[in-house]
């Protein structure tokens, strides 16, 4: 999705910082960027110039040219289209009347508002929601009385959600920003004020930032800061450390950030349990106040999320049905947050989410019917998040910052949130200091979890060679029971996402009814295949793919008996406890479909048209 920079500096040139700013952000996906500053004209007077291109962030370096701007103040933008096709003229920043604005987000009034602005004589000259508000901000300009009044009146004007950048040429070192919808933040350093859509675009120039709340706005100058309500009310907000600030952001000996963050996954496993874990119970007082007390009352769980996080919640209705005995719903945050959801008495609602920021599943947790709420729950890898923010209880996943648009050590660490949850669910049940044979079976599984993804990853070699294999596939199927189910669904959207690969999971006691039409020789059947009772009544699915002459890759457990042949690819997967086996099982789907992409040729960091943090609805 669209990011934003901006930076208003004491005597420092904005222009590489800006554009550092917009490479960091280049991960979120976008299409076209652009900047615009402040630069001196002259007689201590500036002037407004603006730089926009298509396509990515190299080619506004090009743009700029030999002799790049210099100027204290300005703003950036990586743009991912909605309103208008990616073009030069739909790039931000859009100007009107010696201002200039960046905008992430999507304005749902815009029609009303153009058709207004242009019977008023403004000229649009893009496609785009954003270029309404460069013009609405100019029309209150010439109506009130200071700038920020006529910002503040254009805000109120606006259905739909932004995050705002804005300079203008009357105010050399001014810059004001606005959020509601779509996430920003100030950076504080000694050199001035910064802001972008994520702390990540500034790490190299501060690692303090204040997280704007919806509806706020703010003025920077280099030294100064005033930030107000959208009531106009001034607000002091706290300046915090950001948490990642040492975690490296190069890819360092791996090719791509995706195979880095999957060989991460050991480590952000045993980080996110850090602290968690007592000898035979777990430690749930970090889950934020009255959290340990409403757990006991707990009686439904609804789960909310999209895409992979959707999928940890799918993997999690299992092991809280299973063992907590708690009925748990989950669904995706799109459907949630726009139908009327029974909610019975004393539902938990948790919402799961890497960034924090995707727009639906906020929208589904404001929208919940709290008539029978007990809470909410956000669990994100992201501190200081909206949906951190906004929940009433929270649970941080210490992946540390996920770059590879498809997500994978944000996923395992999710599925390692919810099973330690599972595990605090049952406990809060039990009156009285000592585990359970369950919650102490949990607590060592837990503890096993980085050593058995490690194990999980010594598959690398042998996933890489059978990958040569999908050159020429178009499509495949994914196959699971019970908790791999939702296992062998991630399976299939991470394929689809970095190799274009058209990929469908089943749970495997569907396939005779409807999927096995597809099976022939050209139809890879990919199964993950734990030890547990579920086994038998696998493999008795995978034989119907093999008698039809399917290609099965079968990840699969040493109990099973079974060898590969005609057939079948049986790669043996080392031994791991049930209870996490749908964590170790998801890293060689994750494996596979990294290799897989490299056959075919793909971006595997950035695929097509998608983005990393979905903050439009
Ligand atoms: C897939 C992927 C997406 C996200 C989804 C939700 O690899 O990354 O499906 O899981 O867009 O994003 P978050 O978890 O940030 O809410």
């Amino acid at each position: 999705m669209c990011g934003i920079v901006g930076a208003t500096t004491r005597a420092h040139n904005t222009t590489p910082i800006l554009l550092e700013g917009l490479q960091r952000l280049e991960y979120r996906g976008y299409d076209s960027a652009g900047l615009a500053l402040l630069v001196p004209a002259g007689e201590g007077r500036t002037r407004l110039t603006r730089v926009r291109a298509t396509g990515k962030v190299e080619a506004l370096h090009t743009a700029l040219g030999d002799t790049p701007l210099k100027g204290y103040l300005g703003i950036a933008h990586t743009r991912w289209a909605t309103h208008g096709v990616p073009a030069e003229h739909n790039a931000h920043p859009h100007i009107s009347d010696g201002l200039a604005l960046v905008h992430n987000g999507i304005i749902e009034n815009h029609d009303t508002l153009r058709r207004r602005l242009e019977s008023e004589g403004f000229v649009f000259t893009s496609d785009t929601d954003t270029e309404v508000i460069a013009h609405l901000i100019a029309w209150h300009d010439r109506h009130s009385p200071d700038r920020i009044t006529a910002f503040r009146k254009a805000l109120q004007d606006l259905k739909g959600a932004y995050a705002i950048a804005l300079i203008h040429e009357d105010d050399p070192d001014t810059l004001y920003c606005a959020r509601m919808g779509s996430p920003l933040v100030i950076g504080v350093a000694e050199s001035g004020h910064f802001v972008a859509s994520d702390p990540l675009a500034l790490l190299s120039v501060t690692d303090q930032f204040i997280y704007l709340e919806e509806g706020d706005m703010a003025s920077l100058t280099p030294t100064e800061r005033q930030i107000w309500r959208a009531c106009g009310n001034p607000a002091i907000l706290p300046v915090q450390r950001y948490e990642y600030a040492d975690h490296s952001l190069d890819k360092g000996e791996y090719r791509h950030y995706m195979l880095k963050e999957i060989h991460e996954q050991p480590r952000a496993i045993a980080d996110t349990l850090e602290g968690l874990l007592g000898e035979d119970r777990v430690f749930t007082a970090i889950l934020g106040p009255d959290a340990e007390q409403a757990l006991s009352k707990v009686r439904n769980i609804h789960i909310v999320a999209c895409g992979t996080s959707y999928h940890a919640g799918l993997v999690a209705r299992y092991w809280i049905e299973e063992h907590a005995g708690i009925p748990c719903q989950v669904e995706v945050a799109s459907e949630y947050r726009y139908r009327r959801v029974m909610t019975p008495p004393d539902t938990l609602l948790v919402v799961i989410s890497q960034s924090g920021e995707t727009a639906d599943t906020l929208a589904a947790l404001r929208h919940a019917n709290r008539d029978n709420l007990l809470g909410s729950l956000a669990l994100c890898n992201v501190p200081g998040s909206s949906l951190t923010r906004e929940a009433n209880w929270r649970l941080l996943t210490r992946a540390g910052p996920e770059i590879g648009v498809a997500s994978t050590k944000a996923f395992t660490t999710q599925l390692t949130a919810l099973l330690w949850l599972t595990c605090a669910l049952i406990q809060s049940r039990q009156p009285g200091q000592g585990g359970t044979p369950v919650t102490v079976d949990l607590v060592h599984a837990l503890r096993s979890l980085p050593q058995a993804v490690a194990d999980s990853l010594t598959l690398a070699p042998q996933i890489e060679t059978l990958a040569a294999r999908f050159a020429e596939t178009r499509h495949a199927l994914f196959l699971g029971r019970g908790a791999h189910y939702p296992v062998a669904m991630e399976g299939a959207l991470k394929l689809k996402e970095i190799s274009y690969i058209h990929a469908e999971a089943y749970a495997a006691g569907e396939l005779k009814h409807g999927p096995l039409a597809l099976v022939d020789q050209h139809m890879p059947v990919i199964s993950v295949a734990p030890s547990n009772s579920l086994l038998d009544k696998l493999k008795s699915n995978l034989q119907e793919v093999r008698a039809r002459g399917g290609q099965l890759i079968v990840f699969g457990c040493e109990q099973a008996g079974q060898e590969s042949g005609e057939g079948i690819e049986w790669l043996t997967m080392p031994a791991v406890d049930p209870l996490i086996a749908p964590i170790a099982h998801t890293v060689p789907l994750q494996l596979l479909s990294y290799e897989v992409a490299l056959v075919k040729g793909t971006d595997v960091d950035k695929p097509r048209n998608l983005a990393k943090s979905v903050t439009v609805e």
